[in-house]
């Protein structure tokens, strides 16, 4: 099974647009998929026809807060497709789980422990860096990041990129970002294409590192922007059952073939196995509030200026900030994260 979070703390970047619809045209192939909708706003549980106040019984609340397990808590809502929903009561959740020991591997020991089988296990993140995407991080084994071409994607990517390394060193050895999606792509606008250079030679540089992302793809299909893509989820609809022929339908038949042609990650280092609280002696420091992240940041980086910004003064060939992360440990030298 790939378990594969979709993430960025950027708001409407498209990541529920792209896990159902990816989700949907694999299933379509055959394979079994769950979705794990871990965002209050709800946006895949309602895209995907199941109103959140209904679901509330079997839930991803249930989940996290009262030890439901995946067999009771999935609903079938497709063909090959089984979601836990979310709602509104998940936002308490993040409160609710402050003193909990082990909080973030909660969803990692729930899909560690699902014995439903299943080729994909996709998570549909919240646009914020808390609990509930730290738990989808730490049961992932890959990342897919969806990218909007625009000014400020960078800075954004530059926290999620700390967020990766902090998850990766504490929680889940096994992450790995393995994908990059350019989403509401404009290939018209000089901008978009900016960006997608900068971004790619940003990680062409990192090849060579330790990091977590030295083997990301930037897929070759970017999604374009395409109104029905923004139509389908207000009629309960996947792409693929409200326009199967638009760019948006081409579009994500082809980033889903790219994703497929992945494979399975590598997980020599799985920590899968590990209990809830040897996990939870690990995680103690881990707390992705502003002040921990710095710390934490220090000791990654050893560097002043790393923990004093978030980005650094670098700027691309293209004039834009350039994405700026501490170092994994490990690395010597700063020249690759510098030369941007
Ligand atoms: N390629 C596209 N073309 C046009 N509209 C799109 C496209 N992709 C997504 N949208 C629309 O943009 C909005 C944001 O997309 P989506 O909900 O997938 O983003 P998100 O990153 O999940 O947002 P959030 O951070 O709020 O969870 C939605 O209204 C969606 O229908
Ligand atoms: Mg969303």
């Amino acid at each position: 099974m790939r378990i594969i979070a979709v993430a960025n703390q950027k708001g409407g970047v498209g990541k529920t647009t792209t896990t159902v619809n990816v989700a949907s045209i694999l299933a379509s192939q055959g394979k079994k998929v769950v979705l794990v909708d871990m965002d209050p706003q709800a946006h895949m549980t309602t895209f995907l026809g199941i109103d959140p106040d209904q679901a509330t019984e079997k839930s991803c609340y249930g989940v996290l807060t009262q030890s439901q397990s995946l067999e009771e808590a999935l609903i079938p809502v497709r063909e090959s497709i089984k979601l836990l929903t979310s709602g509104l009561d998940l936002a308490a959740a993040e409160q609710e789980l402050v003193a909990r020991v082990g909080r973030e591997v909660i969803l990692r020991d729930a899909i560690g422990s699902y014995q439903g089988g299943c080729d994909y296990c996709f998570i549909d993140c919240p646009p914020s860096l808390g609990l509930l995407t730290l738990n989808a991080l730490g049961a992932a084994q890959e990342l897919m990041i969806p990218l909007q071409p625009h000014f400020l994607s960078l800075q954004g990517l530059s926290q999620l990129l700390e967020t990766v390394l902090l998850v990766h060193k504490r929680i889940n050895t096994r992450l790995k970002v393995s994908g990059l999606v350019f989403c509401m792509y404009d290939s018209r606008t000089a901008l978009s294409q900016e960006i997608v250079r900068d971004v790619t030679d940003f990680f062409e540089q990192q090849r060579n590192q330790q990091s977590p992302w030295r083997d990301i793809r930037i897929f070759q299909t970017r999604i374009r922007r395409n109104v029905k893509l923004a139509e389908s989820p207000s009629y309960g609809r996947t792409i693929f059952e409200y326009d199967t022929r638009c760019h948006g339908a081409e579009d994500y038949r082809a980033l889903a073939d790219e994703i497929a042609a992945i494979g399975e990650i590598e997980t020599a280092d799985n920590k899968t196995g590990q209990t809830a609280d040897e996990a939870a002696e690990e995680t103690a420091v881990v707390d992705l509030n502003r002040a921990e992240r710095m710390q934490a940041r220090a000791m990654y980086a050893g560097d002043d200026k790393q923990v004093n910004g978030v980005v650094g003064d670098e700027k691309t060939s293209a004039g834009h900030p350039a994405p700026s992360v501490p170092l994994p440990e490990g690395i010597e030298s700063k020249d690759n994260f510098e030369s941007l």
